[in-house]
């Protein structure tokens, strides 16, 4: 038997019944942005490498170790996609987006390729859902995203997180902190490769997870004490507006994010649930990026969230799965006849906007009933010699065993039937919930997205 062949290390991928929670996170992380007037923006997994080189920062981890670069047959340096804003702030300076009026307000959602060491809640390929909002350096922007951000995960019935925010000044601060960062650091007791990476951006230091790096940084400067008044001043108006919104957060004068182009305000939304890898959303402002792209002197903020992380969080919140996408119609034909004019009825149904499916695989009444029941459908429809001699499909009501008769010979008149005891069977499900009685009405809830 030919070997199989296993999917890549540290990948995320969803089969279902996962994928439907997948969808549902991805969704429910959209759908605050959409109703803020975000609109999406669709961009290529690959980019040109020195996109990131100059996007992100060469000194960054993200760059320096863990991106996917290769040459392609053109001879050119490609690196797959490790975060989004780059590639963004590249595809607005290069359609113009400016132009249509500011802030430039686009969501994307898609998958992010960072070859780090894989571990739970730390992928190869993960995905986000992100957002940026380019053009003015409004506090009030810097609040609208983090509450855009704040209102997806609770919108996910997400509570146990915590949101910190920073910031860290304009580059023109950096300079000075940086030598008295350097200055402090020199005086550690680091190990050579600690070293060598504090040499390239002290910073980073900062952002360390290790127990003893941290305690060693506990008495280093911080950033904070060094930023502009302007900064200082933006920073308390974002503070401002994120309690006008009722917006939790922290301050952390020591968060620093793990991407060169932060400006001012930077934030990470961190749940307790997740072990190491807590972070499930971060962002912050870009002041710079958009000019170091080759585009306008402008500003910009942004967020993205890592879905991985968003679900395992549900996970650790025992929140309750999504309904499952299911049909609501499953057709049973038995015999050849019966199969072609159920075929005809099927495609009927599902032009009506009805969820259906058929027993293929021309299997016996018993087996059609099985897999009608496996579909989790409410009702089955089952035609067989008997039923084409009288014109009429049964009709069954899988969760009470009541059955109706619906026209086989009409085609209009067989979909008003079936859509009709489906209103039926919602109804006694809607009565028997508000009598309390338990219901099965799962599926006919779920989202269009997830079919
Ligand atoms: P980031 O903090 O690098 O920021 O990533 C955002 C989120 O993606 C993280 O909080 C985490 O939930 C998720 N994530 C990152 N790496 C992995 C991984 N290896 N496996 C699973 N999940 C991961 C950015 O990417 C910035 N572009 C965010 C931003 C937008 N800043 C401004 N605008």
């Amino acid at each position: 038997m030919p070997e199989r062949i296993h999917a890549p290390k540290g990948v995320a991928e969803y089969v279902p019944p996962e994928s439907t929670r997948f969808l549902h996170t991805r969704r429910t992380l959209i759908e605050p942005l959409v109703n803020a007037g975000y609109r999406c923006i669709e961009l290529p997994v690959f980019e040109d490498t020195s996109l990131y080189v100059r996007g992100v920062g060469e000194g960054t981890d993200i760059v320096g170790k863990e991106m996917y670069t290769f040459e392609d047959r053109g001879g050119r340096s490609i690196s797959l996609r490790p975060e989004g804003t780059a590639g963004v702030v590249r595809s607005m300076i290069e359609h113009g987006l400016a132009r249509g009026g500011l802030p430039v307000k686009l969501w994307y959602a898609g998958p992010f390729f960072r070859a780090e060491r894989p571990q739970r809640g730390r992928y190869r390929q993960f995905n986000q859902v992100g957002m940026e909002a380019i053009g003015y350096d409004d506090p009030a922007l810097d609040a609208e995203v983090i509450a855009l951000t704040d209102a997806g995960l609770r919108a996910l019935g997400l509570t146990g997180f915590r949101l910190l925010v920073n910031s860290l000044g304009d580059v023109a601060e950096r300079p000075a902190y940086r030598d008295q960062l350097t200055e402090f650091i020199k005086g550690l007791d680091l190990d050579q490769e600690t070293l060598r990476r504090a040499e390239l951006n002290p910073l980073r230091l900062l952002d360390d997870k290790r127990r003893e790096v941290k305690a060693l940084l506990a008495d280093a400067p911080v950033l904070r004490d060094f930023i502009s008044a302007e900064a200082r001043a933006h920073h308390d108006q974002v503070c401002e507006y994120l309690t006008v919104l009722g917006v939790a957060f922290e301050e952390d004068p020591k968060l620093v994010r793990g991407l060169d182009y932060y400006t001012r305000t930077t934030f990470e939304f961190v749940h307790e649930g997740l072990g190491s890898q807590s972070a499930i959303g971060g962002g912050g402002r870009f002041d710079g990026l958009v000019a170091d792209l080759g585009g306008d002197d402008m500003s910009g903020v942004g967020c993205a969230i890592g879905i991985e992380r968003a679900m395992l969080a549900c996970r650790a919140e025992a929140l309750a799965d999504p309904p499952a996408g299911r049909v609501d119609v499953f057709l049973v034909p038995v015999g050849g006849e019966a199969k072609r004019s159920l075929v005809r009825l099927l495609a009927a149904l599902r032009r009506a906007g009805v969820r259906a499916d058929l027993a293929y695989g021309d299997r016996s009444m018993k087996g059609g009933m099985r897999a009608a029941d496996r579909s989790g459908a409410e009702l089955a429809v089952i035609v067989g010699e008997r039923e084409l001699a009288d014109g009429s499909a049964m009709v069954k009501h899988m969760s009470t065993g009541v059955q109706a008769t619906a026209p086989v010979g009409d085609v209009g008149g067989f979909v008003r039937a079936v859509q009709g005891e489906l209103a039926r069977s919602k109804e006694s499900v809607a009565s028997s919930a508000r009598t309390g009685e338990s219901a099965t009405a799962d599926g006919n809830e779920m989202d269009q997205e997830a079919r």
